[in-house]
């Protein structure tokens, strides 16, 4: 495409998914504010953020994408977000360790307030409402006068972005995932006692490793601490606009490092691309099954003309059942246009099922079989699963059935916080990485492919 870009030449594009206000002089205003207000990341780490996934793509590195489907502002306190903080950190230990392959933590975190949705209206109770938007949008309460967009939501989520980050980056400058205390890696209220075992054994091990090292005379600040990114679905293109800042002439989305497309917004000559096209960040797509391998290529054609590794991060998301019909297509086509990127697996978005009483939910048994199928693709195309994408968080909520708590559908009603999409507990999350570890270190060793359950 060789139309000039700006940060809002999405405008003249259709768009898909965005609220309707019925004050834009309110919205304008709050736009202005948002802009006003200091960036949230740096250049520099969105720079730092696309070499280690031009690493990834080269699979030298993996990815581990994941937190809140919808974060919500009431989140926005210290327990979640330590907890959030911690689920990612044991993960990615827990791959480091297993596929001995640096991990690269991206969280859903930090300013993913904003929903596509499949209607424009919801029935609550017998009544017609508009569908809840994310917190960036209107609020979650069944009224008329909650669902209506609020423009000074978008100043909120800058706010809530603001104060999310601070507290993760104060965390992780204040130790939290110092490898020497390992009071920071405990398991929380993980019930089965094989997984606690087996994680506190791997804690031991890295402990053993670490003294050996440090006797060694080798100090390093990379003990002490990690790199976590931010990340969240770019949906609002004029909230993003407002957050776009010119660097030596180049354009950064300073509100998030990461920031992906969704399958419902991947129109390649609408708003959301568009946009895309002109910022510096990482960018993910979503794919859903029925994208097609020539919409594929276009898309990275436009996304990433220079083929810059670490640009585009694909992100597949086509439901169990559907990996070995779906994928090879769109993983041969990308492999024979010769380009790099990352291929990503979300195992959470293409199983997602309803219970008879209509709650939302995923089998963990589903998940883990997309991502074992998707692996399996990979493998047999010689191509390299560079990263994961989940729905996660670090707390004990029942949402997903299945895992090692053998969560079952009557479970459901005893913690369902999600505003959107069922999310995998801490216990199921942390078993996701153990069997994926186990799995990446065969890769690793050439072996016979284990199986993922
Ligand atoms: C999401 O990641 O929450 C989402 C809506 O995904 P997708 O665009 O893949 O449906
Ligand atoms: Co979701």
């Amino acid at each position: 495409m060789s139309q000039p870009w700006s940060p809002g030449s999405w405008r003249s594009r259709p768009i898909q998914q965005q609220p309707r206000y019925a004050d834009e002089a309110a919205v304008e205003r709050a736009l202005a504010r948002v802009k006003g207000l200091p960036p949230l990341v740096a250049p520099g780490e969105i720079d730092a953020l696309r070499q280690q996934l031009a690493r990834a793509a080269r699979g030298e590195a993996f990815v581990l994408h994941g937190g809140d489907c919808a974060e919500r502002f009431v989140d926005c306190a210290p327990e979640p977000i330590e907890a959030k903080l911690k689920i990612l950190l044991q993960m990615s230990l827990v791959l480091t360790w297993g596929a001995r392959i640096p991990v690269v933590r991206v969280g859903r975190l930090a300013g993913q307030y904003a929903k596509p949705r499949s209607s424009d209206t919801e029935v609550v109770g017998g009544v017609t409402l508009p569908s809840y938007r994310g917190d960036h949008v209107n609020g979650i309460e069944p009224t008329a006068a909650a669902r209506e967009p609020d423009p000074e939501r978008l100043v909120a989520a800058y706010f809530h972005s603001a104060a999310t980050l601070n507290y993760a980056r104060a965390l992780l400058d204040g130790g939290f995932a110092d490898l020497h205390k390992p009071h920071h890696w405990n398991l929380g209220f993980v019930r089965s006692a094989t997984h606690r075992a087996e994680y506190e054994a791997l804690v031991a091990r890295i402990l053993d490793a670490l003294a050996f090292v440090e006797l060694a005379g080798v100090r390093s600040a990379a003990f002490e601490t990690v790199d976590l990114y931010s990340s969240h679905e770019g949906l609002l293109l004029a909230y993003e606009e407002a957050q776009t800042t010119e660097r030596d002439g180049r354009y950064y989305n300073t509100g998030a490092h990461m920031l992906w497309i969704g399958e419902r917004t991947r129109e390649l000559d609408h708003a959301h691309v568009e946009y895309f096209r002109g910022v510096e960040n990482p960018v993910g797509v979503k794919l859903g099954p029925t994208a097609a391998p020539d919409d594929v290529l276009r898309l990275l054609d436009v996304l990433a003309p220079d083929d810059a590794p670490g640009r585009v991060t694909l992100i597949t998301r086509l439901g169990a059942g559907r990996v070995d019909a779906a994928l090879p297509p769109l993983v041969e086509a990308v492999r024979a246009s010769g380009r790099t990127v990352v291929w990503s697996c979300d195992p959470m978005h293409g199983n997602t099922t309803k219970t008879a009483d209509g709650t939302k939910t995923r089998e963990v048994d589903r998940v883990l079989a997309e991502l074992r199928d998707t692996l399996a693709v990979h493998d047999r195309l010689g191509t390299t699963l560079g990263g994961v994408h989940f729905e996660l968080t670090g707390e004990d909520v029942t949402e997903c059935v299945g895992g090692p708590q053998e969560l079952g559908e009557a479970d459901l009603a005893r913690r369902y916080d999600t505003t959107c999409d069922p999310r995998l507990n801490y216990a199921q999350s942390l078993e996701m990485a153990f069997l994926l570890a186990r799995r990446l270190q065969a890769r690793r060793a050439g072996a016979a492919e284990p199986p993922l359950r």
